[in-house]
């Protein structure tokens, strides 16, 4: 390994122990790099601005930090064990690459501020993603509940056939949940829109830093202004991030499960499409639904972040090393979550369905409260109706699904599923 940051000449740390800090801390760094080098070059800017830095060593260091980043993304630079972290890399590349003037990037900040907005970069990108991602599959879902509006599916309670629905109505559904899912990840991506750069080690620095200026150039819509509250902000802002995600998830578990009981040949309602679909090694006359199932997977590796965040998340205030576990459960949850959610799309734009199928599992009984409700309207209390369509099913055979749905007037129901007004939504959370 390259000598540390904080080498004084002391007696070398065990290998082992060093080994065991460090844990995969720089390969996760890998994801948080760019997002390291674009912080540096605003700190470096910030501390032209304010003379701490003459201007020619500024322009010099953020040509550097630029060529760095460069080289990464080729992938001729790679970020491996020689370094301690993503932090040690670029101020031991920059002092390899400009002397003297390479050693000055790290004035007034610390490697804990650092790394904290290294990451709130990554969670607005990754949030972003989420949000994006969440609005094309509500498209997807849309579009779909727009083509079976009037498709006949039974609806279920308990598992049980309950009464006369839509595959639209169904679709409406989980399309209106990824709307909700917009805005819950948005309003964790306001609370995590602040820069927490200039608070060092969580207790600033004497020097009057530019710190509104670096949140503008960043992008940020503020500063975290107390050093103690972003020190003590980290793990929390991660676990908020997070949760957002997963609130997605869980509406992509359900989707899935769906699609996974209606793929059997119990129900044989739908056929996934065979790009998503799997062969067996043994049985040749399998076709799995591995990408549904992995899909319904998901929610259990940010539900398992989760978890890792809050536990970590007892310390007092101040920077403690635990932080850094931290990074793995929160990089794991966005890398598979977003993978996964990417895919949520076109897979349903592709899904086939079986009118016949769903046509034929509304049996008659269905029906029944479309009777008991009907029985109402000369006057005979509710109650009463429900018993007499409970005694008599007689005639509901000749009923049709068709009449069923569209008599489902009020808004979201069948017969009006009110899909103008969920692409309205989607149209104006587009914007
Ligand atoms: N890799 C470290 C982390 O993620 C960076 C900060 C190190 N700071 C320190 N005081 N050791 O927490």
């Amino acid at each position: 390994m390259t000598r540390p940051l904080w080498d004084k000449g002391q007696a070398e740390v065990d290998a082992a122990a060093q080994r065991f800090c460090a844990g995969d801390d720089v390969v996760l760094d890998r994801a948080l790099f760019v997002h390291d080098l674009r912080a540096s070059r605003a700190h470096v800017a910030g501390l032209a601005r304010i003379g701490v830095l003459p201007a020619g060593e500024a322009a010099a260091l953020i040509d550097g930090l630029l060529e760095l980043e460069g080289l990464f993304s080729a992938g001729e630079f790679v970020l491996d064990e020689r370094f301690e972290d993503g932090h040690s890399a670029i101020e031991h590349w920059l002092s390899e690459r400009l002397g003297d003037v390479g050693r000055k990037v790290h004035t007034g900040r610390s490697r804990n501020d650092q790394v904290l907005v290294a990451m709130r970069l990554y969670l607005r990108d990754a949030l972003a993603t989420t949000a994006s991602h969440c609005l094309d599959a509500s498209e997807a879902c849309l579009t779909r509940a727009e083509q079976t509006a009037m498709l006949p599916l039974p609806g279920y309670t308990h598992l049980q056939r309950a009464v006369p629905s839509s595959m639209g109505a169904l679709l409406a559904g989980h399309a209106e949940a990824f709307l909700d899912d917009v805005m819950i990840v948005r309003g964790a991506a306001a609370a995590l829109d602040s820069s927490p750069l200039g608070t060092a080690a969580g207790y600033g620095v004497n020097l009057p830093l530019d710190r509104e200026g670096v949140a503008r150039e960043l992008g940020f819509s503020r500063v975290q202004v107390s050093p103690v509250y972003a020190q003590n902000s980290r793990g929390k802002l991660e676990l908020l991030a997070v949760s957002g995600l997963h609130q997605a998830l869980l509406d992509v578990r359900r989707l899935a499960w769906d699609l996974s009981l209606f793929a059997t040949a119990e129900f044989g309602f739908v056929r996934l499409p065979d790009a998503y679909t799997t062969g067996s090694s043994i049985m040749p006359n399998k076709r799995n639904p591995d990408v549904v199932e992995l899909l319904r997977a998901l929610p259990a590796v940010s539900e398992g972040a989760m978890i890792e965040l809050s536990s970590l998340l007892s310390l007092p205030s101040g920077y403690h090393r635990d932080l850094q576990a931290s990074k793995a459960p929160t990089l794991r949850a966005f890398m598979r979550g977003l993978e996964g959610l990417g895919l949520v799309p076109a897979l349903i734009g592709r899904i086939e369905f079986d009118a016949a199928r769903m046509r034929a599992a509304i049996t008659p009984e269905l029906y029944a409260t479309d009777r008991a409700i009907e029985l109402t309207s000369a006057g005979l209390p509710f109650r009463d109706a429900y018993r007499q369509a409970a005694l008599d099913m007689h005639g509901l055979a000749d009923r049709s699904p068709e009449a069923s749905l569209s008599a489902r007037v009020s808004l979201g129901g069948a017969g009006q599923l009110g899909l103008d007004r969920l692409r309205a939504r989607l149209e104006q959370l587009r914007r």
